[in-house]
This record gives structure tokens, C-alpha cells and sequence, in this order.
């Protein structure tokens, strides 16, 4: 089994929430499975700006030339994908946000999920894990 971690706190290896992360990890570890930790501070996402290309004018591909193609095949190739932010504003920080927008394309081809169950392996199980600071 796959497990991908992506940890989206802008403080990655040195915040609470890696904290959180490798406990959870030494006990998938010992369950056999392998591991990997996407730090999402270390990556190039840019905005999405709802243009709906990756909809309407080039299916599953957005214009933006970043890091979130190869994060989306990462994904598809994971087991287990587990998100892992800090709690900001009762909400998720920005770089995350981001993240979880840019996946848009994936509801297309050539990332559409049905496209994958049909293919390939699918990422099909999702788990959060987050840290929080105050009450
Ligand atoms: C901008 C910002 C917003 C935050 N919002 C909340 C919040 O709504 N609730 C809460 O309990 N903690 C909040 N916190 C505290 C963080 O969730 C907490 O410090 C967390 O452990 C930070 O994780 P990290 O060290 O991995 O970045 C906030 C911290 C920041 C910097």
C-alpha cells in the first residue's frame, strides 16, 4: 500500500503538524506500507483563475506551467492520500487551498477519475490530519 502525505502548513518539516505526521507514519510504517511526505510549502502552485480552460478549451490540462502535474499524477498513483494542514481561520492555510483548486483538471481527462478507474490504479481513500493552536 501507497500512503502520500501532503503536508501544507507554510512551516512543513519544522510546524506542529509534522509533528502529527510522523507519528501517524512510524505506525503506517510498521503495517508495511510505504510512505512518502509532499511538502507543499517546497512547491510551485499558482492560483486558479477560473478560467475553466482545463473544462472547456483543453479537457484535463491547465495553463498554468507549475508543479501541480506531476502532484496530480502523485496522487493518482497513492493508496491512501492523506491531507495534513494546519487549522487557519477554522479553515485550511492558502498554499492548500490552492492545492485542492488546481485539482479541478482531475475531473477531466486525461486526470478524470473515471478515466483512471478505468486505466489505472485509483486514489481511492482520503484521510485528513490537522493541527490547531487555539480553542
Ligand atoms: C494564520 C493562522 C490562523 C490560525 N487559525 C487557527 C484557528 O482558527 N483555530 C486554531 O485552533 N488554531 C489556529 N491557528 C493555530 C495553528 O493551527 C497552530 O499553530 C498549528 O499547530 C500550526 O501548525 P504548523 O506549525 O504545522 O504550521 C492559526 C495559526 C495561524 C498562523
Amino acid at each position: 500500500m501507497k500512503i502520500l502525505v501532503i503536508n501544507g502548513s507554510p512551516r512543513g518539516e519544522h510546524g506542529n503538524t509534522q509533528v502529527l505526521v510522523k507519528e501517524f507514519l512510524e505506525g503506517a510504517k510498521e503495517t508495511g506500507a510505504g510512505t512518502e511526505i509532499v511538502y507543499l510549502k517546497d512547491k510551485k502552485i499558482e492560483h486558479c483563475v477560473g478560467c475553466m480552460d482545463c473544462m472547456l478549451k483543453t479537457p484535463g490540462i491547465c495553463r498554468h506551467q507549475d508543479d501541480m502535474p506531476d502532484l496530480m499524477l502523485r496522487l493518482r498513483e497513492a493508496d491512501l492520500l492523506v491531507y495534513a494542514p494546519p487549522l487557519y481561520i477554522f479553515s485550511v492555510p492558502g498554499l492548500m487551498k490552492d492545492f485542492m483548486d488546481r485539482q479541478f483538471p482531475m475531473e477531466r481527462k486525461p486526470y478524470s477519475i473515471a478515466h483512471w478507474s478505468a486505466t489505472r490504479k485509483c486514489s481511492s481513500n482520503t484521510s485528513m490530519l490537522t493541527s490547531k493552536g487555539w480553542v
